[in-house]
């Protein structure tokens, strides 16, 4: 016998003509389902307390590691392409074995979150908790015998996210992929009594080769082995929905996907089991991908760089953090 399915394979009804809705660009806009927009985007900054100028990172096309003098006039930029938020990183002048830089009351993020504050109040200003940029070694917490302790390096993660918030940061954002790591920074936050600091966990932090020109940027790739060690094996999706409920359940206001392209089921399936928003961190290599295709003539920067935003988005992040923020702003204000 045949089913129904069989025969609407073999004679197509032509009742049915989705063209009908794709005939004109009003119709197109009228059944859209995805949405994009500049107030769903996070910008990432990267400030160098070394430098006095902007300086442009090879590996990616029109990002600058910022100065601190410099940084009042981009997050101006920023506000005023309406981009609601910054995620700040920052470049130390020294680095130590304990990462002491990412905690001092002077650290380049504590600086330039009070520059920030300053000159663009109502920017949501999000900081990266994490010590790789900041220790001598280049991994994200203490080394002992060789491996990241874990728990001694949630007492300096904590003790970032505090300074962070003393400065005036309405987000932290722990990357370090310690075990803990939220519940200890939300303890530390409310113990200080920040208790109106949030909390966007990097919770699906994938051990990935797209970071590669971030590392150039921050200058925080690990001079011996590499971070599997605590990132997560990116082959693995139930982890990644086990490590956002243990965020949850910790105390995170916003989890977080990341990378954001190769991980859109991730993204997906996440989106299906939780009410609280969801980030996805569309990374370094995922821009200078697109960037170098771009510049070579191979693909069309523009177009392809909103398809994978759109994408991003279809999939389920309500926040997508990506180093087109402004590039993008601009393409969509043009669009209307
Ligand atoms: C810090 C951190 C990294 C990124 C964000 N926070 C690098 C890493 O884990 O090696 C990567 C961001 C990007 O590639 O754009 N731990």
């Amino acid at each position: 016998m045949k089913s129904d399915l069989y025969e609407l394979t073999a004679k197509p009804s032509m009742t049915q003509r989705p063209r009908r809705l794709r005939r004109t660009e009003t119709l197109r806009l009228l059944v859209r389902e995805t949405g994009l927009s500049a107030s769903t985007f996070v910008y990432p900054v990267f400030v160098d307390q070394r430098i006095t100028k902007p300086e442009e990172v090879p590996s990616m096309p029109g990002i600058f590691r910022l100065s601190l003098s410099s940084l009042a006039g981009e997050v101006s930029e920023i506000e005023a392409l309406k981009i609601p938020s910054v995620m700040v990183f920052g470049l130390p002048d020294r680095k130590d074995a304990l990462g002491s830089g990412a905690y001092a009351n002077d650290g380049v993020v504590q600086q330039a979150v009070r520059v920030i504050k300053k000159a663009a109040p109502q920017l949501v200003i999000a900081t990266d908790v994490c010590l790789c940029e900041y220790t001598d070694h280049g991994h994200c917490g203490v080394v002992r015998g060789g491996v990241v302790a874990n728990d001694e390096t949630l007492k300096l993660l904590a003790r970032t996210a505090v300074s962070h918030a003393e400065a005036g940061a309405d987000i932290v954002c722990p990357s370090a992929m310690m075990d803990g790591q939220v519940r200890a920074i939300r303890t530390a936050l409310d113990e200080h009594g920040h208790i109106d600091t949030s909390i966007l966990a990097y919770s699906a932090k994938h051990a990935s080769s797209f970071y590669g020109p971030f590392r150039e940027a921050a200058e925080s790739a690990p001079l011996f082995g590499d971070r599997r060690g605590y990132q997560m094996d990116p082959a693995n999706r139930r982890e990644a929905l086990r490590e956002i409920a243990l965020d949850i359940s910790e105390g995170a206001d916003i989890v977080m996907v990341k990378p954001a392209l190769s991980y859109l089921d991730v993204i997906a399936e996440a989106r299906k089991r939780i009410t609280v928003p969801l980030a996805a961190y569309s990374v370094s290599g995922e821009y200078a991908m697109i960037k170098a295709a771009g510049e070579r003539g191979w693909l069309n920067e523009k177009s392809v760089a909103l398809e994978v935003l759109t994408a991003i988005k279809r999939a389920g992040a309500d926040i997508i953090i990506t180093y087109f923020a402004k590039e993008a702003a601009r393409w969509l204000q043009e669009a209307n």
